[in-house]
């Protein structure tokens, strides 16, 4: 029993000390000039779809939940918005190359087609960020045409 105590206080000592370490926040607060509606052309709809479901991991700003405050949940959330910006940022979608541009629209469309985005982890609880059939439709269509659209501009 004495020994579960001391554990336990440990433990305790631990969480409080953790939650001295917060990790930088993700929020520029501007839409900046490389922002993919500024750079393709993005319907009122898509770029809904894509600031509620997809900005939060791959954009500049970050609209923050309050437990993202309380560690080690605040660690999770910062290491999915470094690892999704690394791959996909649309606030410098208009800084990638060409040919970056075209593959990662190709890699939207089947990320989308396939469900593996958003994270499952993340619609389970942005319940709002779930994408019905015809959200995930809409993003398709765009996401193909728009990277037809950049092939015939070459
Ligand atoms: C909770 C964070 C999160 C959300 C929300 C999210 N993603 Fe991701 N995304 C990631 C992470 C992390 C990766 C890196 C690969 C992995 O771990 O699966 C990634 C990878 C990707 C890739 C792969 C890039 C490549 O080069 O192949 C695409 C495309 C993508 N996401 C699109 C989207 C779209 C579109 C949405 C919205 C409909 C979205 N993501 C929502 C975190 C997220």
């Amino acid at each position: 029993m004495r020994r579960a105590k001391k554990i336990g206080l440990l433990l305790l000592v631990i969480f409080i000390a953790i939650q001295f370490l917060q990790p930088a926040r993700n929020k520029s607060g501007q839409v900046m000039p490389t922002d993919i509606s500024r750079t393709v052309p993005v319907s009122p709809a898509v770029s809904a779809l894509l600031k509620t479901g997809c900005y939060d991991c791959h954009s500049n700003n970050t609209n923050y939940p309050w437990y993202a405050t309380v560690q080690p949940i605040g660690w999770i959330v910062n290491g999915h918005i470094q690892k999704g910006k690394a791959e996909l940022n649309f606030s410098e979608f208009g800084s990638y190359t060409i040919r970056r541009q075209k593959s990662k629209l190709k890699s939207i469309a089947n990320q989308v087609n396939d469900n593996s985005m958003p994270l499952a982890s993340y619609t389970f609880i942005h319940k709002n960020a779930k994408l019905s059939k015809e959200d995930k439709a809409l993003i398709i269509d765009w996401a193909t045409q728009t990277n037809e659209a950049i092939s015939t501009k070459q």
